[in-house]
């Protein structure tokens, strides 16, 4: 019954007061930057889990988690892990039982893209469906300089180079909360480009679903 509740209260949060009606953006309550488990233990637990329990995260969950994988950690604006020339092109989407969200690391707030629970759609395999969260790396290949020559498949390198170095900030937090996390490359490009509206200066890159597991 308590758990019914928790349930029911979320939503109610993500559904009414956190998204006021026709809004589409808000901001997320801060992180919490402190805590967990040593580096070195976090590393020596870190694996990829093979089931995932069906729930959700409170809001503050949430925040904890986007600003793992890819918040500002600095007064300079710079992120919680490394993009080349500071380029931060990677935009993160998250698919939760209640929607999908971008996460907009410049203001620490969640733009809803859709609602309902899309996370099948995000891949096939029966655990995806279960996740908490299915963080979708896309990097937006127009947030590079036009002023210097980058050949394309560099570019698309890097995007790859920075879906990874995010990841494993989530792979580790997972480990120091005793949740589970696991990096995914099959999805439905076509379908998630239609929900997103992405364009074709968006690359997939990878996708990683996280949270609590049984
Ligand atoms: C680039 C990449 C793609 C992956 N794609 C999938 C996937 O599509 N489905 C899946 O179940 N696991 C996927 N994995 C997870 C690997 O199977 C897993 O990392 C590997 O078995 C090693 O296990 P470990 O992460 O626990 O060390 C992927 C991992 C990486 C790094």
């Amino acid at each position: 019954m308590k758990k019914v509740f928790a349930v029911f209260l979320f939503v109610a949060l993500m559904s009414s007061s956190a998204f006021a009606e026709g809004e589409a953006t808000v901001k997320l309550p801060d992180p919490e930057k402190s805590g967990g488990i040593p580096v070195v233990d976090a590393i020596s637990q870190r694996q990829s889990a093979g089931d995932f329990v069906d729930t959700e995260l409170t809001l503050q969950q949430l925040s904890n988690l986007l600003w793992v994988a890819g918040g500002i950690n600095r007064d300079n604006g710079k992120l919680t892990y490394a993009t080349a020339m500071n380029t931060q092109d990677m935009v993160i989407y998250a698919f939760t039982k209640s929607g999908v969200f971008r996460y907009n690391h410049e203001d620490h707030s969640i733009t809803k893209i859709a609602d309902g629970d899309h996370r099948a759609l995000t891949g096939g395999q029966p655990f995806v469906a279960k996740a908490a969260v299915d963080l979708l790396y896309i990097q937006d290949t127009g947030k590079w300089p036009k002023s210097r020559p980058i050949p394309a498949g560099d570019i698309l390198n890097c995007g790859f180079a920075h879906a990874g170095l995010s990841m494993q900030n989530v792979y580790l937090y997972a480990a120091s909360q005793g949740w589970g996390a696991r990096t995914r490359m099959n999805f439905d490009r076509e379908a998630l480009t239609k929900l997103l509206g992405l364009t074709d200066k968006h690359n997939f890159t990878l996708m990683q679903c996280v949270g609590p597991k049984p």
